[in-house]
Formats: structure tokens, sequence, C-alpha cells
């Protein structure tokens, strides 16, 4: 069921500074219930610091965000409860197993039956065959679905995935891509980080580019490249690529032959 009425996250005029460091100047971003919304930045650019603030783990120096409709400052517990984000409340034990490791998380959250979640969950990531081998025998693709799993232990309704196939191979990363689709087609909002303008455009349903600390766009991608007119983009007979439209919002400058 999708509950448009609530955004599944709503943040405004976010700061954050590490010392000298101002990380967000004031980040406004909305993510509506059961969309799938790409935090595109370059590396450096604060994404890890936004998701940190949305998941409690990091408090903003001014601004609001909510997640399902709670605070993040005034109701943290609730929060928690109603969000995960990879690599951070799921941490993969090496030694166990990866139905062990399911079924570990499923007793943290006090879930009555641990076992048939972690089955289940296995199943949803397609490692049903895999789930009685040790995690530390997994391959990169394994480990992140795995990973992935254990976030969606409980079925919180917003899951942040925080470059959720950086470092993975080719293929690995097709896997999680497919498993990140499925979430969606569930129904399950998604709040995923990235610095691959191709991840963007094949999961997202809106971008948000993150820059300088602040969103410089944010649209759907056919709104992101009807910012761009065709004919502006020299020596390229196409519609101008998500890429294009990155370069230009950011001023990240191309070579000086390209841009003239
Ligand atoms: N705990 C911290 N202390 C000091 N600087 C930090 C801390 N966390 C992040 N930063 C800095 O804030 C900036 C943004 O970091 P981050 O949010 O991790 O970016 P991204 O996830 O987009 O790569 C970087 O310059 C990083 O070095
Ligand atoms: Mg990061």
């Amino acid at each position: 069921m999708r509950t448009d009425q609530v955004p599944a996250i709503r943040v405004r005029g976010i700061e954050k500074s590490f010392g000298d460091l101002p990380v967000l100047r004031g980040v406004d971003l909305d993510v509506a219930a059961g969309a799938v919304v790409a935090l595109l930045g370059a590396n450096g650019a604060g994404k890890t610091t936004l998701v940190r603030i949305l998941a409690t783990l990091l408090v903003a120096d001014a601004g609001t965000a909510t997640v399902h409709g709670f605070d993040v400052r005034e109701q943290a517990a609730e929060v928690r409860a109603s969000i995960s984000l990879t690599g951070q409340f799921a941490a993969v034990d090496e030694i166990l197993t990866g139905r062990e490791n399911l079924v570990l998380v499923a007793r943290l959250r006090h879930l009555p039956v641990p076992r048939a979640v972690a089955d289940d969950l296995l199943a949803r990531v397609s490692l049903t065959d895999a789930g009685d081998r040790r995690a530390s025998t997994y391959s990169g693709g394994m480990r992140r679905r795995l990973d992935l799993a254990m976030s969606l232990v409980g079925a919180p309704p917003v899951v942040v995935l925080d470059e959720p196939t950086t470092g993975l191979d080719p293929q690995a990363r097709i896997e999680v891509w497919h498993e990140i689709k499925a979430l969606a087609r569930g129904g399950t909002t998604v709040l995923l980080t990235t610095q691959h303008l191709d991840e963007a455009e094949r999961l997202a349903d809106r971008i948000a580019i993150l820059h300088r600390g602040t969103i410089v766009q944010d649209g759907t991608l056919a709104e992101l490249t009807a910012l761009l007119p065709p004919a502006e983009v020299q020596h390229v007979e196409k519609q101008p690529s998500l890429e294009d439209v990155f370069l230009a919002v950011t001023g990240e400058a191309t070579t000086e032959e390209e841009s003239r």
C-alpha cells in the first residue's frame, strides 16, 4: 500500500559542517512513498552525511528532516524503526552463514519466527542455495545481496542504500540492480546514493543532484534531460544524456575543445 499523502522522506534546509568544512548548506529533498530516488553526487559531495542524518546516526547543525512522518531529532526511535541504511545497521558477519546472519538480525529485532524470515529473505535475494555457506565464501555480489537482505529484516518502509554497487564487478552490479528493482516493485521506498549516472538512470524514478552542499537539480530523467536543448550538445546527434545534464548543472568542465 502506498501512502502518497505523507512523503517517506522530507528534508528542509539541512546544514552540516565538519569543523570548518561546510558539507551540507541547506538541503531540501522530498521522497514520495513508494518512489525510488537517486541522490547523485561526486565523491565527497555529502551523500553519506545526508543519509546518516536521516538514519539518526548524525545530528544536523540546522534544518529539519522527517522519515515516514517522524522527526529525525525528536522521534529518533520511531525513525530507526522505519528506515534501514545498508552498511550501517546491516553488517555481514563473515564467520556466520548467510542464513545465520539473517536469523541473528531477526532475533535482534524481536521478530517472532526468525528462521522463516531468514528463509524468505534468502529466497528474495536469490541466496537460498548459498544460505548454509559461510558469508566469507560469498562473492562480492552475493555479500552485497546478503547485506541488502539483512537491511530488509522486519520490512522497513524506507530503505536507504548508500552506494549499493560501489566496488562491485559488472555482473554483481547487475545482480544488485535486479534486487533493488524487485524491492521497488514491492512498494518499498528506496533512496539510493550513487556516483554513477547509469545507475541513477536505470533505477530511479527521480534523480536529485547534490553539489556543493545543495540539491542543484531534482526531477525525473526526462525533466533533467529537458534542461538541455539537444542543439546545445555539439558533435552529438542525440538527446542529452544524464551525464550532459550532470556536467552542465555541476559546472564540472569538460575539456576546452569539447566545451567550445
Ligand atoms: N566525520 C567526519 N569528520 C570530518 N569530515 C567528514 C566526516 N564525514 C565526512 N566528512 C567530510 O565531508 C565531506 C562529505 O563526505 P561524505 O558525506 O562521506 O561524501 P560522499 O558520501 O558524497 O562521498 C567529505 O569532504 C568528507 O571528507
Ligand atoms: Mg559516501
